[in-house]
């Protein structure tokens, strides 16, 4: 645990003084990065991430080709509140320096979100500081105003191995869900071409990497959905039909070549390429409709790593004029800075602490929109 001083001095700044300075805590446990981190907002609205320990659980879940999520929950328990201890020292900040604790409390796989969430309310409960729940989502969906201060409302595209929703981000509070994955999130898809493929995990880089040396015109993929109108997508399919084709040559040839494998990952990344930028223009429509004064465009997910989507993104945001903005790949991945942030949001809109938060597995960002089908390798799609 970390060392619990008084408070000196509470700071008595939360509520009613709105442009005081603040310095939250975040803890982040829905899946398989246990993290914590300090951020702090400066009165003059400048946002500063005072620390970001993330600590990856690749290796503990590696021999089981996905999250298994009693592991997982086990891991974050035993290493969050060091996790917290460093993210402190990194910050130069003790706790009675602090204004208050954020702490994802879902959507995600509930053991690890019940774990941050406890260690949460202990810190709070023995410091006295404010303890605010945060939607994980909500925490990716508000990244683009941590790192570039984009003004509401802005158009967000989530792609990760857990997620894929293009939101319309209104207010701190106010998420509007144009549409989403209907199976598979793309990171999933990713991963799972990169497994039948005999690739390592996480599959997105090695994927990536591979279609580089491919030629994306010889194998013919679908693109599912694209013949549907809305901004709903789906990806298993588009993995199945890979899967097909690395079976029709096997059968064929008795195996792949490399450079089989090449064209394979080059037609599948095209395919998502070509999903994404359809649906997302769409969505840009939808959102411009709107006329927003700053049109933007954000993206956030791991999945927003990759070059070529990158790219196809872009290209879609200037043809319609909207500025695109990736926020660095640190803090689009699963991080505990988003999550202080989102507290500090929530907060300056008068949002309050709760001491009777709970951990919820599933909570959509959109409650009017209809549920997300399916729970994926990472738990809950929300
Ligand atoms: O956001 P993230 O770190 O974790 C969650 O899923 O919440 O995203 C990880 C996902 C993995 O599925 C990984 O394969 C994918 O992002 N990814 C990529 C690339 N880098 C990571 N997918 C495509 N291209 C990449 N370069
Ligand atoms: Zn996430």
């Amino acid at each position: 645990m970390p060392k619990v001083l008084p408070r000196q001095a509470f700071r008595g700044n939360l509520v009613g003084a709105m442009d005081a300075t603040l310095t939250f805590l975040g803890i982040e446990s829905s899946c398989d990065d246990t993290a914590a981190a300090v951020v702090r907002r400066l009165a003059d609205g400048r946002a500063e991430v005072l620390s970001s320990e993330v600590e990856g659980q690749a290796v503990l879940h590696a021999a089981f080709g996905g999250v298994v999520p009693e592991i997982a929950a086990r891991a974050h328990a035993e290493r969050l509140d060091h996790c917290v201890e460093r993210a402190l020292a990194a910050a130069g900040v003790t706790l009675d320096q602090l204004d208050a604790v954020a702490v994802t409390s879902g959507p995600g796989l509930i053991g690890g979100v019940l774990s941050g969430v406890m260690l949460a309310k202990g810190i709070a409960a023995s410091t006295g500081l404010p303890l605010l729940g945060i939607n994980h989502l909500a925490g990716h969906a508000l990244t683009p105003r941590l790192t570039d201060g984009l003004a509401f409302p802005y158009l967000l595209l989530l792609v990760s191995g857990g997620h894929c929703q293009f939101l319309i981000v209104r207010g701190p509070d106010s998420f509007h869900r144009l549409g989403g994955t209907i199976d598979d999130a793309p990171g999933e898809a990713f991963d799972k071409v990169a497994k039948l493929l005999g690739l390592p995990q996480p599959g997105g880089p090695p994927v990536e990497a591979e279609a580089a040396k491919g030629d994306a015109r010889r194998f013919v993929l679908p693109r599912p959905l694209l013949d549907r109108p809305g901004c709903d997508m789906s990806f298993s399919g588009l993995k199945t039909a890979v899967l097909r084709a690395r079976d029709a040559l096997v059968a064929e040839k008795g195996g792949i070549t490399l450079q089989d494998r090449a064209d394979l990952c080059a037609g599948f990344q095209a395919a998502v390429a070509d999903v994404l930028s359809e649906k997302t223009g769409r969505a840009l429509e939808v959102y411009l409709a709107e006329a927003p004064p700053e049109p933007s465009l954000a993206v956030a997910g791991g999945v927003a790593a990759n070059a070529m989507l990158r790219a196809a993104l872009e290209t879609v945001s200037a043809g319609l004029g909207v500025a695109f903005v990736a926020p660095p790949l640190r803090l689009c991945t699963d991080n505990a800075a988003m999550i202080a942030w989102a507290g500090i949001e929530r907060h300056r809109m008068g949002l309050g602490s709760e001491a009777d938060l709970t951990a919820r597995p599933r909570w959509p960002l959109d409650s009017s929109a209809a549920p997300m089908i399916g729970s994926g390798k990472k738990g809950a799609k929300a």
